[in-house]
């Protein structure tokens, strides 16, 4: 069996094919080290690899970091995949799998595929992990390929081979842009940088909100983000109260960062027709990116789940019509 999974630094993102249409899932990364205990009849997701126990656990504050390039090949990154494959509802099997790596992490210094980071990104991904009283999946072939250029297969097989898409991915922890021309004839630029993503937001949130007596998980912080248009979800998640203002304006402040960084990117960009904004933080972005590249409304791409959409062009890309 073949799954397409985008493992990226804050979720994985996951797609195969059931019953000849396509399933999807998004599966968080809050893990801790060492296993949770059993309650009642629930059995904690617990854990080994390489002989070194984690668990995972949506609230804990401890949950590790995993929004750097090092997680890329890290313990971390493959009990990530087995505990999303986990999710799926598919028996464990062994199965084939395709993995994605940030462009700055994919390619070399001279635009090639690196393959060291390929290779040991894929040994990575090859090594066992055990599920504590239960079986989990064996992954028997991993096939690498880079972040945001599949996510534009739908768009670019369609345009003119003089025309070119440029893809924004902004990610928990990168951003990743690329300008592909039209019917995949080539790539013109890519750029990434492993420094803007949301978790810029995310971080700067977590200060606020320990400040607010609320010591908060990534995973939580990540959820007011969602709902930072909404006071009063905020209200009900704070511990003080009389903090939700200065809480409110440092979302405001760090969001307004973050869209003057993407912008700045683009500028490094040119000649492209159209674009495509994706991502888990797409909506963030998309009236920067707009503003930037000055496009007209129906040469800008965004889809109903942007977080999904390079899981989406894996599978579309790897799946026989
Ligand atoms: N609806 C939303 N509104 C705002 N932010 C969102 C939304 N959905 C997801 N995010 C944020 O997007 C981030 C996750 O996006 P995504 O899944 O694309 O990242 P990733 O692929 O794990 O990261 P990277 O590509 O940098 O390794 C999280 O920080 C999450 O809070
Ligand atoms: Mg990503």
């Amino acid at each position: 069996m073949k799954i397409f999974i985008d493992d990226g630094s804050t979720a994985i993102k996951m797609a195969w094919q059931q019953d000849g249409k396509m399933q999807t899932l998004v599966s968080q990364n809050s893990f801790k080290p060492e296993w949770s205990t059993p309650f009642g009849n629930q059995t904690p997701a617990n854990y080994l690899i390489d002989g070194e126990r984690y668990s995972f656990d949506p609230v804990s504050p401890e949950a590790i970091r995993t929004t750097n390039t090092r997680y890329q090949y890290s313990d971390l990154n493959v009990v990530a995949i087995h505990h999303a494959l986990l999710q799926t509802g598919i028996t464990p099997q062994p199965v084939d799998v395709e993995v994605t790596l940030p462009l700055g992490e994919y390619l070399d210094e001279h635009n090639q595929p690196n393959m060291l980071n390929i290779e040991r990104k894929k040994r990575n991904v090859m090594r066992p992990v055990v599920l504590n009283n239960a079986e989990t999946f064996t992954i028997r072939s991993v096939r690498v390929l880079p972040e945001s250029i599949p996510a534009g297969f739908d768009v670019v097989k369609d345009l003119d081979e003089l025309d070119s898409l440029l893809i924004v991915d902004l990610g928990g922890t990168t951003l990743d842009v690329s300008q592909v021309r039209g019917k995949f004839t080539g790539i013109t630029k890519t750029f990434c940088d492993p420094d803007i993503g949301v978790s810029l937001i995310t971080e700067a949130l977590k200060t606020a909100l320990d400040a607010a007596n609320t010591r908060a998980s990534s995973l939580f912080a990540n959820d007011l983000i969602h709902h930072r248009n909404d006071p009063a979800y905020l209200r009900s998640r704070v511990n003080d109260t009389a903090q939700v203002a200065t809480i409110l304006a440092t979302l405001r402040e760090k969001e307004l960062q973050l869209c003057r960084r993407v912008q700045r990117t683009i500028e490094q960009f040119s000649g492209y027709s159209h674009v495509m904004v994706i991502g888990g933080g797409a909506d963030i972005i998309l009236e920067a990116v707009c503003e930037a590249t000055a496009m007209p409304q129906e040469r800008v791409f965004r889809t109903t789940n942007p977080q999904l959409d390079l899981v989406t062009g894996l599978y579309q890309m790897g799946t026989p019509e």
